[in-house]
C-alpha cells in the first residue's frame, strides 16, 4: 500500500480507503452530504478548484464513475480531460505512467484512473510530481474507493449515522468485487455492527480477506434482519469462461427476488453499484421497486467525487 498522505497529515491521493481514519472518513461524507443534490434542482457548483486541471484516464468500460468524475470536477470550476484511451499512444504501446508524465507536462494536477491492472494506480501515484495527485476509479478487483464512499453516504441518508446499530449484507460475486472490497474498508470504518457476506463457495473471497465479515452460502440464511442489501454483479470479465455460473441457476439461488427480500428486515434497503444483470443477480421489480437506492446511488457519486476531489487538491501546495 502506498503513502496516500503528505508529509503534514493531509490526503493527497486516494487509490485506496483501508488506513483512512474514522474521522477522515465522515469528514468526507459531510462535505459530500453539502453537495447533494435533489432530482429536477440546480446542482451545486462553484469555483473552488478553478485553474485545476483533472485528467479522467479509464482503461476498462465505465458510465457512472466516469461521468459523475467530470461532472464533479466541472461543477467545481476545474478543467477537465477525458482522454480516450484507445486512442491516445497507449495504443502504440505507451505506458500508463509515460501518459501521464506527458499530461503533467502540460500542467495536469490530478489523475482520475480505471486500470484492470492490480497495482498501477499505486505505481502512478508513488511517480508523479509532488503536486500532483492521484485517484482511484476502480482498480482490477482490489479496490473503488469513490464507491465506497458513496455507497456509504447512501447508508447514512436512509439509515442514520448509527453504523453500529446496522447489519449490511453483500451478496454476490464477492471474490472478484472491487466495489465488496472498499465496501468493506468503509462500512467497518464506520463501525458497522455487523457485515454479512453471501456467495456461492466459487465466489467467496479468499480466507484471511474480510476478517470482520460472516459468511454465508444462502441468501435464506444469510439475509433474515439485515438492514441494507447490496447486491453485485457478477464480473465475467474477471473469471475464467469455465467459471462463469448459468445465469438462470444463478438467479434461481442467489438472484434477489420480492420473495427473497422479505428475508430482509421490513425497511431494509436495497444497493447495486450497477452496471446491473437484471433477471442474473437482481429481478428487475426489486431493482425499480420501492426498497431500492440504487438511482440514489448514482446521484451520491457526483457529491462524493466533488468531495474527494477537493480534499486531493486544496489541500496540496498549489491552493490558491
Ligand atoms: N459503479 C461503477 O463503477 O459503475 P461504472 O463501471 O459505470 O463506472
Amino acid at each position: 500500500m502506498i503513502n496516500q498522505r503528505r508529509a503534514d497529515g493531509t490526503l493527497r491521493h486516494l487509490t485506496t480507503l483501508e488506513g483512512l481514519r474514522r474521522d477522515e472518513i465522515e469528514g468526507l461524507l459531510q462535505r459530500a452530504g453539502a453537495y447533494v443534490c435533489a432530482p429536477g434542482k440546480l446542482p451545486p457548483q462553484n469555483q473552488n478548484l478553478a485553474g485545476f486541471t483533472i485528467g479522467n484516464l479509464f482503461t476498462e468500460p465505465s458510465t457512472r464513475t466516469r461521468v459523475s468524475f467530470e461532472l464533479a470536477g466541472r461543477r467545481l470550476g476545474a478543467d477537465v480531460v477525458n482522454l480516450e484511451v484507445q486512442l491516445s499512444s497507449q495504443a502504440k504501446g505507451e505506458t500508463m505512467l509515460d501518459t501521464v508524465h506527458t499530461l503533467e507536462s502540460l500542467h495536469f494536477d490530478v489523475f482520475v484512473i480505471r486500470d484492470s491492472q492490480p497495482g498501477v494506480v499505486a505505481h502512478v501515484a508513488r511517480n508523479v510530481m509532488p503536486h500532483v495527485s492521484v485517484l482511484s476509479a476502480g482498480e482490477a478487483h482490489v479496490s473503488h474507493p469513490t464507491q465506497g464512499l458513496l455507497d456509504a453516504l447512501t447508508v447514512r441518508q436512509f439509515k442514520g449515522e448509527r453504523f453500529d446499530r446496522l447489519t449490511i449484507a453483500i451478496v454476490g460475486d464477492i471474490r472478484h468485487s472491487r466495489v465488496a472490497r472498499s465496501a468493506y474498508e468503509v462500512f467497518t470504518g464506520l463501525g458497522v455492527g455487523e457485515l454479512r457476506l453471501i456467495a456461492p463457495p466459487g465466489l467467496m473471497p479468499p480466507e484471511g480477506e474480510f476478517p470482520n465479515g460472516q459468511r454465508f452460502t444462502s441468501p435464506e440464511a444469510g439475509l433474515p434482519g439485515a438492514d441494507v442489501v447490496m447486491m453485485l454483479r457478477i464480473q465475467k470479465e474477471r473469471m475464467a469462461a469455465a467459471d462463469i455460473p448459468d445465469g438462470d441457476d444463478y438467479f434461481a439461488r442467489y438472484g434477489l427476488t420480492p420473495d427473497r427480500l422479505k428475508l430482509a428486515k421490513p425497511d431494509a434497503i436495497v444497493m447495486h453499484p450497477q452496471p446491473m444483470n437484471r433477471g442474473i443477480e437482481i429481478d428487475s421489480s426489486v431493482a425499480d421497486g420501492p426498497q431500492s437506492v440504487i438511482r440514489t446511488q448514482v446521484s451520491n457519486g457526483v457529491a462524493v467525487r466533488m468531495a474527494v476531489l477537493e480534499a486531493v487538491a486544496l489541500s496540496g501546495s498549489r491552493s490558491k
